[in-house]
Protein backbone atom coordinates (compact mmCIF):
# COMPACT_ATOMS: atom_id res chain seq x y z
CA UNK A 1 0.00 0.00 0.00
CA UNK A 2 2.89 1.95 1.19
CA UNK A 3 4.84 1.27 -2.29
CA UNK A 4 1.58 2.38 -4.32
CA UNK A 5 0.85 5.11 -2.66
CA UNK A 6 4.63 6.43 -3.16
CA UNK A 7 4.75 5.19 -7.24
CA UNK A 8 1.27 6.92 -7.37
CA UNK A 9 2.75 10.64 -5.63
CA UNK A 10 5.66 10.35 -7.82
CA UNK A 11 3.44 10.09 -10.77
CA UNK A 12 1.76 12.95 -9.74
CA UNK A 13 4.67 15.06 -8.90
CA UNK A 14 6.17 13.78 -12.30
CA UNK A 15 3.35 15.96 -13.76
CA UNK A 16 2.90 18.90 -11.91
CA UNK A 17 5.12 20.55 -8.84
CA UNK A 18 2.22 21.68 -7.41
CA UNK A 19 2.03 21.31 -3.52
CA UNK A 20 -1.50 21.73 -2.05
CA UNK A 21 -2.34 22.56 1.54
CA UNK A 22 -5.87 21.46 1.38
CA UNK A 23 -7.89 18.41 0.24
CA UNK A 24 -11.43 18.63 -1.56
CA UNK A 25 -14.07 16.12 -1.94
CA UNK A 26 -16.90 17.05 -4.12
CA UNK A 27 -19.45 14.63 -4.00
CA UNK A 28 -22.37 14.23 -6.87
CA UNK A 29 -23.92 17.24 -8.36
CA UNK A 30 -21.29 19.36 -6.19
CA UNK A 31 -18.13 19.91 -9.35
CA UNK A 32 -19.50 23.37 -9.67
CA UNK A 33 -17.16 24.29 -7.11
CA UNK A 34 -13.75 23.82 -9.51
CA UNK A 35 -15.24 26.66 -11.65
CA UNK A 36 -13.55 28.84 -8.92
CA UNK A 37 -10.56 27.40 -8.83
CA UNK A 38 -7.61 29.05 -10.66
CA UNK A 39 -6.54 25.78 -12.20
CA UNK A 40 -2.74 25.21 -12.39
CA UNK A 41 -3.12 21.76 -14.00
CA UNK A 42 -5.77 18.94 -13.86
CA UNK A 43 -5.04 14.76 -14.48
CA UNK A 44 -7.76 12.77 -15.47
CA UNK A 45 -7.96 9.33 -12.70
CA UNK A 46 -7.66 7.62 -15.49
CA UNK A 47 -4.48 8.57 -16.04
CA UNK A 48 -3.26 8.28 -12.57
CA UNK A 49 -1.29 4.77 -11.68
CA UNK A 50 -3.28 2.71 -8.95
CA UNK A 51 -6.29 4.92 -9.05
CA UNK A 52 -9.81 3.46 -9.63
CA UNK A 53 -11.77 4.67 -12.57
CA UNK A 54 -15.11 6.40 -11.70
CA UNK A 55 -18.31 4.59 -13.01
CA UNK A 56 -20.93 6.73 -11.88
CA UNK A 57 -22.52 9.60 -13.96
CA UNK A 58 -22.14 13.30 -12.42
CA UNK A 59 -18.67 12.35 -11.65
CA UNK A 60 -16.15 13.66 -13.67
CA UNK A 61 -13.14 11.53 -12.32
CA UNK A 62 -10.32 14.81 -12.25
CA UNK A 63 -7.63 15.72 -9.76
CA UNK A 64 -7.67 19.59 -9.95
CA UNK A 65 -4.59 21.41 -8.85
CA UNK A 66 -4.48 25.20 -8.53
CA UNK A 67 -5.74 27.84 -6.36
CA UNK A 68 -8.98 28.87 -4.19
CA UNK A 69 -9.17 31.45 -1.63
CA UNK A 70 -5.70 31.95 -2.29
CA UNK A 71 -4.63 28.86 -0.84
CA UNK A 72 -3.43 25.99 -2.77
CA UNK A 73 -5.53 23.10 -3.09
CA UNK A 74 -6.02 19.76 -4.94
CA UNK A 75 -9.75 19.11 -5.43
CA UNK A 76 -11.03 15.91 -6.54
CA UNK A 77 -13.79 15.59 -9.10
CA UNK A 78 -16.17 12.66 -8.45
CA UNK A 79 -15.27 10.30 -6.06
CA UNK A 80 -14.95 6.72 -5.45
CA UNK A 81 -18.19 4.39 -3.65
CA UNK A 82 -17.50 1.25 -2.64
CA UNK A 83 -21.17 0.49 -4.26
CA UNK A 84 -19.46 0.81 -7.32
CA UNK A 85 -17.47 -2.51 -6.16
CA UNK A 86 -13.97 -0.84 -4.52
CA UNK A 87 -12.68 -2.05 -1.60
CA UNK A 88 -12.84 0.03 0.82
CA UNK A 89 -9.05 1.01 0.50
CA UNK A 90 -9.51 1.69 -3.17
CA UNK A 91 -12.23 3.80 -2.23
CA UNK A 92 -9.66 5.53 0.60
CA UNK A 93 -6.78 5.60 -1.65
CA UNK A 94 -6.92 8.99 -3.28
CA UNK A 95 -7.09 10.94 0.70
CA UNK A 96 -3.86 9.04 1.45
CA UNK A 97 -2.31 10.40 -1.74
CA UNK A 98 -3.56 13.35 -1.53
CA UNK A 99 -1.72 13.83 2.28
CA UNK A 100 1.85 12.55 0.68
CA UNK A 101 1.48 15.16 -1.71
CA UNK A 102 1.09 17.75 0.91
CA UNK A 103 -2.45 18.35 2.11
CA UNK A 104 -3.29 20.01 6.04
CA UNK A 105 -6.31 19.00 6.05
CA UNK A 106 -9.31 17.99 3.99
CA UNK A 107 -12.56 19.52 3.06
CA UNK A 108 -15.45 16.76 2.34
CA UNK A 109 -18.75 17.27 0.65
CA UNK A 110 -21.84 14.84 -1.00
CA UNK A 111 -25.16 14.56 -1.23
CA UNK A 112 -27.80 13.07 1.26
CA UNK A 113 -31.23 12.13 2.08
CA UNK A 114 -32.26 13.91 4.95
CA UNK A 115 -33.58 11.58 8.07
CA UNK A 116 -34.17 14.47 10.69
CA UNK A 117 -37.53 15.64 10.57
CA UNK A 118 -36.97 19.13 10.25
CA UNK A 119 -34.74 19.44 7.09
CA UNK A 120 -35.73 20.34 3.97
CA UNK A 121 -34.08 19.82 0.30
CA UNK A 122 -31.48 21.95 -0.35
CA UNK A 123 -30.21 22.70 3.25
CA UNK A 124 -26.74 22.36 4.01
CA UNK A 125 -25.87 20.29 7.07
CA UNK A 126 -22.54 20.65 8.51
CA UNK A 127 -21.48 17.33 9.50
CA UNK A 128 -20.92 17.34 13.23
CA UNK A 129 -20.34 13.14 13.39
CA UNK A 130 -20.94 9.83 11.44
CA UNK A 131 -22.22 6.57 12.08
CA UNK A 132 -19.97 4.34 9.31
CA UNK A 133 -22.30 1.29 8.32
CA UNK A 134 -19.95 0.64 5.15
CA UNK A 135 -16.73 -1.76 5.69
CA UNK A 136 -14.15 0.01 7.43
CA UNK A 137 -11.31 0.67 5.25
CA UNK A 138 -8.30 0.65 8.21
CA UNK A 139 -9.61 -3.39 8.39
CA UNK A 140 -6.50 -5.09 7.56
CA UNK A 141 -2.83 -5.02 8.84
CA UNK A 142 -2.07 -1.57 10.17
CA UNK A 143 0.16 0.37 7.80
CA UNK A 144 2.13 2.30 10.91
CA UNK A 145 3.11 4.94 9.19
CA UNK A 146 -0.17 6.51 8.47
CA UNK A 147 -1.27 5.88 11.74
CA UNK A 148 -2.17 3.98 14.84
CA UNK A 149 -3.56 0.65 15.00
CA UNK A 150 -6.82 2.41 17.30
CA UNK A 151 -7.58 5.87 15.78
CA UNK A 152 -9.68 7.79 18.08
CA UNK A 153 -12.72 8.84 16.59
CA UNK A 154 -14.13 12.08 19.38
CA UNK A 155 -13.81 15.08 17.38
CA UNK A 156 -13.80 13.34 13.33
CA UNK A 157 -15.04 16.87 12.53
CA UNK A 158 -13.12 19.38 13.61
CA UNK A 159 -14.29 21.83 16.16
CA UNK A 160 -12.56 24.68 15.31
CA UNK A 161 -13.02 24.29 11.73
CA UNK A 162 -17.24 23.61 12.17
CA UNK A 163 -17.27 27.12 14.71
CA UNK A 164 -15.66 29.14 11.66
CA UNK A 165 -18.26 27.49 9.39
CA UNK A 166 -20.53 28.77 11.54
CA UNK A 167 -19.32 32.30 11.87
CA UNK A 168 -19.02 32.31 8.39
CA UNK A 169 -22.59 31.32 7.68
CA UNK A 170 -23.76 33.87 9.94
CA UNK A 171 -21.80 36.74 8.08
CA UNK A 172 -22.86 35.51 4.69
CA UNK A 173 -26.42 34.30 5.79
CA UNK A 174 -26.53 31.08 4.80
CA UNK A 175 -28.04 28.82 6.67
CA UNK A 176 -26.49 25.76 7.94
CA UNK A 177 -27.79 22.47 10.02
CA UNK A 178 -25.40 20.43 12.15
CA UNK A 179 -26.35 16.86 12.41
CA UNK A 180 -24.37 13.08 12.10
CA UNK A 181 -24.36 11.56 8.74
CA UNK A 182 -24.98 8.03 8.48
CA UNK A 183 -22.99 6.21 5.51
CA UNK A 184 -24.30 3.05 4.04
CA UNK A 185 -23.56 1.37 1.07
CA UNK A 186 -25.87 1.89 -1.04
CA UNK A 187 -26.78 1.78 -4.39
CA UNK A 188 -30.01 1.19 -3.05
CA UNK A 189 -31.84 4.67 -2.04
CA UNK A 190 -33.56 3.73 1.48
CA UNK A 191 -37.05 2.24 1.88
CA UNK A 192 -39.48 4.00 4.34
CA UNK A 193 -38.36 1.89 7.57
CA UNK A 194 -34.63 2.10 6.80
CA UNK A 195 -34.80 5.94 6.62
CA UNK A 196 -36.82 5.47 10.11
CA UNK A 197 -33.71 3.39 11.79
CA UNK A 198 -31.26 6.01 10.30
CA UNK A 199 -32.93 8.43 12.14
CA UNK A 200 -33.78 5.58 15.45
CA UNK A 201 -30.10 5.26 15.36
CA UNK A 202 -28.72 8.89 16.04
CA UNK A 203 -28.87 9.90 12.03
CA UNK A 204 -29.63 13.25 10.38
CA UNK A 205 -28.61 12.59 6.63
CA UNK A 206 -27.94 9.68 5.12
CA UNK A 207 -25.65 8.86 1.97
CA UNK A 208 -23.45 6.49 0.58
CA UNK A 209 -19.98 8.09 1.11
CA UNK A 210 -17.45 10.24 2.95
CA UNK A 211 -17.34 7.77 6.09
CA UNK A 212 -14.76 5.44 4.80
CA UNK A 213 -12.47 8.76 3.39
CA UNK A 214 -12.78 10.59 7.09
CA UNK A 215 -12.13 7.16 8.19
CA UNK A 216 -8.50 7.29 6.53
CA UNK A 217 -8.09 11.14 6.88
CA UNK A 218 -8.62 10.94 11.12
CA UNK A 219 -6.03 7.85 10.85
CA UNK A 220 -3.10 10.21 9.40
CA UNK A 221 -4.44 12.68 12.09
CA UNK A 222 -5.75 15.14 9.03
CA UNK A 223 -8.45 17.66 10.44
CA UNK A 224 -11.71 17.53 8.31
CA UNK A 225 -14.23 19.74 7.43
CA UNK A 226 -17.74 18.37 6.01
CA UNK A 227 -21.07 19.05 4.54
CA UNK A 228 -23.95 17.42 3.45
CA UNK A 229 -26.28 18.70 0.72
CA UNK A 230 -29.48 17.48 1.56
CA UNK A 231 -30.78 16.64 -1.40
CA UNK A 232 -34.18 14.76 -0.64
CA UNK A 233 -35.58 13.88 2.46
CA UNK A 234 -36.33 10.13 3.51
CA UNK A 235 -39.62 10.11 5.38
CA UNK A 236 -41.68 11.32 2.69
CA UNK A 237 -44.49 9.97 0.16
CA UNK A 238 -41.79 11.23 -2.54
CA UNK A 239 -39.35 8.91 -4.07
CA UNK A 240 -36.20 9.37 -3.88
CA UNK A 241 -34.24 9.11 -7.73
CA UNK A 242 -30.78 9.87 -9.22
CA UNK A 243 -32.26 12.72 -11.27
CA UNK A 244 -33.22 14.63 -8.37
CA UNK A 245 -30.34 14.07 -6.10
CA UNK A 246 -27.63 15.62 -8.96
CA UNK A 247 -30.24 18.41 -9.89
CA UNK A 248 -31.17 19.44 -5.87
CA UNK A 249 -27.15 18.85 -5.71
CA UNK A 250 -26.60 21.86 -8.40
CA UNK A 251 -28.51 23.85 -6.85
CA UNK A 252 -27.69 24.11 -3.12
CA UNK A 253 -23.93 23.83 -5.11
CA UNK A 254 -23.35 27.60 -4.77
CA UNK A 255 -23.81 27.89 -1.05
CA UNK A 256 -21.51 25.04 -0.16
CA UNK A 257 -19.31 26.81 -2.61
CA UNK A 258 -19.50 30.14 -1.14
CA UNK A 259 -18.96 28.33 2.44
CA UNK A 260 -15.51 26.08 1.20
CA UNK A 261 -14.30 29.58 -0.17
CA UNK A 262 -14.58 31.73 3.01
CA UNK A 263 -13.51 28.95 5.07
CA UNK A 264 -10.32 28.34 3.07
CA UNK A 265 -9.23 31.69 2.94
CA UNK A 266 -10.09 32.23 6.32
CA UNK A 267 -7.86 28.90 7.51
N1 LIG B 1 -29.99 7.88 0.64
C1 LIG B 1 -28.72 7.53 0.43
N2 LIG B 1 -27.88 8.27 -0.27
C2 LIG B 1 -28.32 9.42 -0.78
C3 LIG B 1 -29.64 9.85 -0.58
C4 LIG B 1 -30.52 9.02 0.16
O1 LIG B 1 -31.71 9.34 0.37
N3 LIG B 1 -29.76 11.05 -1.22
C5 LIG B 1 -28.57 11.33 -1.76
N4 LIG B 1 -27.69 10.35 -1.50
Amino acid sequence: MLEQIRSTVSYIRSRTDFVPEVGIILGTGLGGLVENIDVKAAIDYKDIPNFPVSTVEGHQGRLIFGVLGGRKVVAMQGRFHFYEGYTPQQVVFPVRVMKFLGIGCLFVSNASGGVNPGYHTGDLMVITDHINLIPNPLIGPNIAELGPRFPDMHDAYDPALIAKADAIAAQEGIALQHGCYVGGTGPTYETQSEYGYFRAIGGDAVGMSTTPEVIAARHMGLPVFGVSVITNVGLSEEKSSHEEVQAEGVKAAKRMTKLFIEMIKNL
